[in-house]
């Protein structure tokens, strides 16, 4: 059964919510969307900024609050871009990762999703591994024409099932199997 919930999701990218929102309701939970750019903090780790975006999006809203921060992080480039991922995305693009990249093109999504409300602060944390292609393929957001399946031998954009194994959908899942247990 559906559950509807006071459960917002804080966050300027429709695309990231539009997926959210799809993948939870799988799961059985309807979620409400407040578009709203939240400041980051500077830091390596993904968790601490999600944690703290949540935080600021809770004081904002005065309801429960998921917000999600997530990372692309290529092997060869020591984990780069990862939680610049969208300043890199911003400044250099699609192509100027594929222009960086030689033979090694392993690389992982990682997503944090970070829930607050008055009393609790909690993250869930997941990963996809994957490859960069050489050259963008298929019509999507972000990364999504530059992350290879290797299994599909797909990217994000080409791949109609990517809410079936995202990072975004195994750490909504995460989140979910707790937030529905609270
Ligand atoms: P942030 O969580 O908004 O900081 O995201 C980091 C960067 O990764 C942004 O440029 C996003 O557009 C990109 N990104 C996050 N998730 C995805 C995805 O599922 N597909 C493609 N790009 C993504």
């Amino acid at each position: 059964m559906q559950q509807l919930s006071d459960l917002v999701f804080v966050s300027s990218n429709t695309h990231k919510y539009q997926e959210a929102k799809k993948i939870l309701s799988s799961f059985g939970l309807e979620i409400q969307f407040l578009k709203l750019e939240l400041e980051e903090i500077q830091s390596n780790s993904l968790k601490k900024i999600a944690l703290k975006k949540a935080k600021n999006a809770f004081l904002k809203c005065q309801k429960p609050v998921i917000v999600e921060d997530d990372g692309l992080f290529i092997d060869s480039l020591g984990g780069f871009p990862g939680p610049y991922s969208s300043y890199v995305f911003k400044t250099i693009g699609n192509d100027g990762i594929l222009n960086l990249l030689t033979r090694n093109r392993k690389a992982k999504f990682v997503s944090v999703i970070a829930y607050c409300d008055n009393t609790i602060q909690k993250s869930f944390e997941a990963k996809l591994d994957g490859k960069i292609s050489t050259v963008q393929k298929g019509k999507g957001w972000g990364y999504d024409p530059i992350f290879l399946l290797e299994n599909v031998k797909k990217t994000f954009a080409e791949y109609d099932k990517k809410n079936n194994i995202s990072h975004r959908f195994k750490a909504l899942k995460k989140f979910s199997n707790w937030y529905l247990r609270m």
